[in-house]
Protein backbone atom coordinates (compact mmCIF):
# COMPACT_ATOMS: atom_id res chain seq x y z
CA UNK A 1 0.00 0.00 0.00
CA UNK A 2 1.39 2.88 -0.72
CA UNK A 3 1.31 5.69 2.26
CA UNK A 4 0.35 9.35 1.16
CA UNK A 5 0.77 11.15 4.20
CA UNK A 6 2.51 9.41 7.08
CA UNK A 7 1.06 9.45 10.72
CA UNK A 8 3.61 11.75 12.03
CA UNK A 9 3.11 14.00 9.47
CA UNK A 10 -0.71 14.28 10.25
CA UNK A 11 0.07 14.25 13.61
CA UNK A 12 2.66 16.81 12.90
CA UNK A 13 -0.24 19.32 11.05
CA UNK A 14 -3.10 18.86 13.75
CA UNK A 15 -0.56 20.62 16.18
CA UNK A 16 -0.53 23.32 13.54
CA UNK A 17 -4.14 23.24 12.99
CA UNK A 18 -4.88 23.57 16.96
CA UNK A 19 -2.55 26.68 16.88
CA UNK A 20 -4.47 28.42 14.25
CA UNK A 21 -7.90 27.27 15.91
CA UNK A 22 -6.68 28.41 19.30
CA UNK A 23 -5.80 32.08 17.70
CA UNK A 24 -9.04 32.42 15.95
CA UNK A 25 -11.29 31.98 18.92
CA UNK A 26 -9.29 32.84 21.43
CA UNK A 27 -10.90 31.27 24.63
CA UNK A 28 -13.96 31.63 23.14
CA UNK A 29 -16.47 28.44 23.09
CA UNK A 30 -16.90 26.44 20.17
CA UNK A 31 -19.02 23.59 19.40
CA UNK A 32 -17.35 21.00 16.73
CA UNK A 33 -19.38 19.31 14.90
CA UNK A 34 -18.04 16.30 12.78
CA UNK A 35 -19.52 14.63 9.60
CA UNK A 36 -19.84 11.09 9.96
CA UNK A 37 -18.01 8.52 9.74
CA UNK A 38 -14.92 9.41 7.94
CA UNK A 39 -14.22 12.65 10.67
CA UNK A 40 -13.52 10.68 13.65
CA UNK A 41 -9.98 10.10 14.04
CA UNK A 42 -9.58 13.86 12.61
CA UNK A 43 -12.00 14.81 15.28
CA UNK A 44 -10.40 13.25 18.36
CA UNK A 45 -6.79 13.59 17.61
CA UNK A 46 -7.68 17.30 17.00
CA UNK A 47 -9.71 17.86 19.85
CA UNK A 48 -7.20 16.77 22.55
CA UNK A 49 -5.48 19.50 21.31
CA UNK A 50 -7.81 22.04 21.93
CA UNK A 51 -7.50 23.63 25.72
CA UNK A 52 -10.43 25.55 25.06
CA UNK A 53 -14.23 25.03 25.99
CA UNK A 54 -15.24 22.87 23.60
CA UNK A 55 -18.53 21.26 23.09
CA UNK A 56 -18.79 17.87 20.53
CA UNK A 57 -21.70 17.24 18.12
CA UNK A 58 -22.21 15.10 15.02
CA UNK A 59 -24.25 15.31 12.03
CA UNK A 60 -24.96 12.03 9.72
CA UNK A 61 -24.86 12.93 5.96
CA UNK A 62 -25.05 10.31 3.21
CA UNK A 63 -25.45 10.41 -0.28
CA UNK A 64 -28.59 7.94 -1.85
CA UNK A 65 -27.68 6.36 -5.09
CA UNK A 66 -31.17 3.75 -4.61
CA UNK A 67 -33.44 3.69 -8.03
CA UNK A 68 -36.10 6.13 -5.82
CA UNK A 69 -33.54 8.99 -5.07
CA UNK A 70 -30.99 11.11 -7.59
CA UNK A 71 -27.85 9.91 -7.45
CA UNK A 72 -25.63 11.57 -4.57
CA UNK A 73 -29.02 12.88 -3.31
CA UNK A 74 -27.54 14.04 -0.01
CA UNK A 75 -29.67 13.05 2.94
CA UNK A 76 -28.31 14.56 6.68
CA UNK A 77 -29.40 13.72 9.40
CA UNK A 78 -29.58 17.18 11.93
CA UNK A 79 -31.38 15.38 14.51
CA UNK A 80 -28.19 14.57 16.41
CA UNK A 81 -27.01 17.82 16.89
CA UNK A 82 -27.94 20.40 19.46
CA UNK A 83 -29.14 23.98 19.18
CA UNK A 84 -26.51 25.78 17.59
CA UNK A 85 -27.83 29.22 17.80
CA UNK A 86 -25.95 31.59 18.58
CA UNK A 87 -22.75 29.48 19.33
CA UNK A 88 -19.28 29.37 17.37
CA UNK A 89 -19.24 26.45 15.32
CA UNK A 90 -16.61 24.81 13.17
CA UNK A 91 -17.60 21.72 10.65
CA UNK A 92 -15.13 19.23 10.42
CA UNK A 93 -15.13 16.57 8.02
CA UNK A 94 -12.78 14.18 6.66
CA UNK A 95 -12.22 15.09 3.03
CA UNK A 96 -13.44 17.78 0.78
CA UNK A 97 -13.55 16.32 -2.77
CA UNK A 98 -16.80 17.49 -5.14
CA UNK A 99 -18.33 19.48 -2.19
CA UNK A 100 -21.57 17.90 -2.58
CA UNK A 101 -21.65 16.60 1.11
CA UNK A 102 -20.02 19.89 2.84
CA UNK A 103 -21.72 22.84 0.89
CA UNK A 104 -25.23 21.63 1.81
CA UNK A 105 -24.30 20.98 4.71
CA UNK A 106 -23.06 24.50 5.66
CA UNK A 107 -26.22 25.87 4.10
CA UNK A 108 -28.11 23.48 6.45
CA UNK A 109 -26.19 24.39 9.30
CA UNK A 110 -25.95 28.06 8.84
CA UNK A 111 -30.20 27.80 8.51
CA UNK A 112 -29.92 27.06 12.36
CA UNK A 113 -27.97 30.72 12.96
CA UNK A 114 -24.58 29.86 14.74
CA UNK A 115 -22.96 32.65 16.07
CA UNK A 116 -19.71 32.00 13.32
CA UNK A 117 -19.54 28.91 11.16
CA UNK A 118 -16.52 27.75 9.93
CA UNK A 119 -15.18 24.74 8.30
CA UNK A 120 -12.23 22.37 8.55
CA UNK A 121 -11.06 19.54 6.55
CA UNK A 122 -7.99 17.28 7.01
CA UNK A 123 -7.87 16.89 3.05
CA UNK A 124 -8.91 18.88 0.53
CA UNK A 125 -8.39 16.57 -3.35
CA UNK A 126 -7.46 18.82 -6.22
CA UNK A 127 -8.82 19.20 -9.58
CA UNK A 128 -12.62 17.70 -8.61
CA UNK A 129 -14.79 20.45 -6.82
CA UNK A 130 -17.90 21.38 -8.02
CA UNK A 131 -19.13 23.68 -5.97
CA UNK A 132 -17.92 26.39 -4.22
CA UNK A 133 -16.30 26.28 -0.80
CA UNK A 134 -13.18 27.09 0.71
CA UNK A 135 -11.80 25.14 3.87
CA UNK A 136 -11.08 28.06 6.74
CA UNK A 137 -8.51 24.77 7.84
CA UNK A 138 -6.94 22.48 5.76
CA UNK A 139 -4.78 20.05 6.54
CA UNK A 140 -3.58 18.46 3.32
CA UNK A 141 -3.94 19.28 -0.36
CA UNK A 142 -3.87 15.52 -1.98
CA UNK A 143 -4.16 14.94 -6.20
CA UNK A 144 -6.89 13.35 -7.57
CA UNK A 145 -7.04 9.55 -6.19
CA UNK A 146 -8.83 7.43 -3.98
CA UNK A 147 -7.30 8.00 -0.29
CA UNK A 148 -8.13 5.43 2.43
CA UNK A 149 -7.05 5.18 6.33
CA UNK A 150 -7.11 7.74 9.06
CA UNK A 151 -11.24 7.46 9.00
CA UNK A 152 -11.52 7.45 5.46
CA UNK A 153 -12.97 3.44 4.24
CA UNK A 154 -13.03 1.72 1.61
CA UNK A 155 -16.09 -0.66 1.46
CA UNK A 156 -16.09 0.49 5.45
CA UNK A 157 -12.45 -0.70 5.74
CA UNK A 158 -9.25 0.65 6.42
CA UNK A 159 -10.79 3.43 8.38
CA UNK A 160 -8.48 2.61 11.61
CA UNK A 161 -4.97 2.81 9.98
CA UNK A 162 -2.89 5.81 11.39
CA UNK A 163 -1.99 7.23 8.17
CA UNK A 164 -3.72 7.99 4.60
CA UNK A 165 -3.04 5.35 1.87
CA UNK A 166 -3.81 5.16 -2.21
CA UNK A 167 -5.99 2.51 -2.43
CA UNK A 168 -4.57 0.02 -4.59
CA UNK A 169 -6.48 -0.74 -7.77
CA UNK A 170 -6.29 -4.29 -8.72
CA UNK A 171 -4.20 -4.58 -12.16
CA UNK A 172 -6.18 -5.50 -15.17
CA UNK A 173 -4.09 -8.97 -15.41
CA UNK A 174 -5.43 -9.24 -11.74
CA UNK A 175 -9.21 -8.52 -13.08
CA UNK A 176 -8.81 -11.66 -15.35
CA UNK A 177 -7.45 -13.79 -12.73
P1 LIG B 1 -17.68 15.21 -1.68
O1 LIG B 1 -17.55 14.76 -3.12
O2 LIG B 1 -19.09 15.27 -1.22
O3 LIG B 1 -16.96 14.05 -0.91
O4 LIG B 1 -16.89 16.46 -1.41
C1 LIG B 1 -17.00 13.95 0.44
C2 LIG B 1 -17.19 12.54 0.86
O5 LIG B 1 -16.87 11.60 -0.19
C3 LIG B 1 -16.11 10.53 0.31
N1 LIG B 1 -14.81 10.52 -0.40
C4 LIG B 1 -13.82 9.68 -0.17
N2 LIG B 1 -13.73 8.65 0.70
N3 LIG B 1 -11.55 8.19 -0.08
C5 LIG B 1 -12.59 7.92 0.73
O6 LIG B 1 -12.48 7.00 1.54
C6 LIG B 1 -11.56 9.19 -0.99
O7 LIG B 1 -10.58 9.41 -1.71
C7 LIG B 1 -12.78 9.97 -1.03
N4 LIG B 1 -13.14 11.02 -1.77
C8 LIG B 1 -14.42 11.34 -1.35
C9 LIG B 1 -15.98 10.80 1.79
O8 LIG B 1 -17.00 10.10 2.46
C10 LIG B 1 -16.23 12.27 1.97
O9 LIG B 1 -16.79 12.63 3.22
Amino acid sequence: MQILITAERIQQRLDELAVEIKQHYQGQPLTIVGVLTGCLMFLADLVRRLDMPIRLALVQASSYRGAVTRPGELRVRTDLLPDLRGRHVLLLDDILDTGRTLVPLVEQLRAMEPASLRVGVLLHKEGRQELPLKPDYCGFHIPDLFVIGYGLDYNDEYRQLPYVAVLPMPSSSTDLA
